[in-house]
């Protein structure tokens, strides 16, 4: 039995990331109208239903694109990482797109800011994040960097920027504790989603512009931080799996510096949130790193370096170490490669015989040593 309606909150998804021989959790839909105004949409296999190679195969001959309806879109994210036929950058262009899609509703202009859009886009977040750490799940640093390159870049810098920030974070969180939980890992990545959302304060002009700023525009953008938090802070969220105090710290922190002279509350040290203090760190490198049309990168090896100086005024000299040698051991190439215990150094050697071995996550007892406080926001210091 086939349903219609002409409602247009539909998305449309890749024939690759359809599951095959599993039960698929969603309606699938094509567009029978001709018209590009005029859309209509039918569902074609009903949730519940599971496809084979060769039926996926007549649906890609048959049509030309599949829809889902944006209500399921949870449910298709939700199956990505189910999806063992689909590539890492589908997959994450797929969570890209829900991200920008939530992340618009808040940034676009024009858009009213209810406490109902709000609570609508940090369940979006959420979702996409969730996906993001299921999906991304074995991915280092360096892992990381190697998809951000591949992905494609909206113009809207902020939207791949927070995107790149929150799986630069998941990936340094695990690096800094291997054995992160899946919740930590969601805070870490709903922190660097979420950390500029007091941009949406600020006009697009100031924010999408790749020039000098004039001394009143930097003046502004410094605002966002507050603004953010203002926003979440009157916020009444009603989503018991979102950890807003997390986020909070985040949004409100980030451009804290290590020795104290960041904005807007001079906090130092532990007294920054560690996961602004990651965050920190995630919007540094995707700044430094990540081609963007209008400016040229550093290669990974010039970033450390320029990073490495910035360390103790800047950011936090534990976590960037630990940050660093992640980055490094994949860097040189050699990480993966040892010789084995008969190798004879007096012997001439026509080849080095290396042989493969899995590569290391650097361990950090980083988290042991700090104690973490994840909630309660540090006040502004008394001057
Ligand atoms: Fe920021
Ligand atoms: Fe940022």
């Amino acid at each position: 039995m086939t349903s219609e309606t002409t409602i247009s909150s539909y998305f449309s998804i890749s024939f690759g990331l359809v599951l095959i021989g599993q039960e698929i959790p969603y309606d699938i839909y094509i567009n029978s109208s001709s018209h590009a105004v005029r859309e209509k949409f039918v569902c074609i296999l009903k949730k519940g239903r599971t496809l084979s190679q060769n039926e996926l195969e007549d649906f890609r001959e048959k049509y030309y694109q599949l829809y889902v309806n944006e209500e399921e879109r949870p449910l298709y994210l939700r199956s990505l990482v189910l999806c063992p036929e689909g590539s890492d950058i589908e997959k994450t262009a797929a969570i890209k797109d829900s991200a920008i899609k939530h992340l618009k509703s808040v940034f676009e202009e024009g858009y009213e800011f209810t406490n109902e859009v709000l609570d609508e886009t940090l369940e979006g977040c959420r979702e996409s994040v969730e996906s993001m750490v299921d999906v991304l799940e074995d991915y280092t640093i360096t892992d990381m960097q190697k998809l951000i390159a591949e992905l494609s870049f909206h113009d809207f810098y902020t939207y791949d920027h927070s995107i790149n920030v929150a799986m630069y974070s998941i990936s340094i969180l695990k690096a800094l504790k291997p054995s992160a939980t899946r919740k930590e890992q969601v805070m870490a990545g709903m922190g660097g989603l979420l950390h500029d959302l007091g941009k949406v304060k600020i006009p697009t002009r100031i924010i999408n512009n790749p020039g000098k700023l004039s001394e009143n525009d930097f003046l502004a953008i410094k605002e966002h931080p507050k603004y953010g938090f203002d926003l979440l802070e009157n916020h009444e969220c009603g989503h018991s799996g979102i950890n807003i105090e997390v986020i909070k710290r985040v949004v409100n922190e980030h451009h804290e510096n290590f020795n104290g002279t960041g904005y807007p509350n001079n906090l130092a040290g532990t007294d920054i949130s560690v996961f602004a203090r990651i965050t920190a760190i995630a919007d540094f490198y995707d700044a430094i790193t990540t081609k963007r049309s209008y400016h040229e990168v550093l290669s990974t090896q010039d970033a450390l370096e320029v990073m490495a100086k910035s360390v103790g005024r800047k950011i936090d000299p534990k976590i960037f170490e630990i940050f660093r040698k992640n980055v490094d051991v994949i860097l040189s190439g050699k990480s993966n490669v040892e010789l084995p215990d008969d190798f004879d150094p007096c012997q001439p050697q026509n080849i080095l015989p290396m042989q493969k071995v899995a590569p290391k996550i650097q361990r950090s007892d980083f988290f042991e040593k700090e104690e973490v406080d994840y909630g309660k926001v540090k006040k502004k210091k008394a001057s």
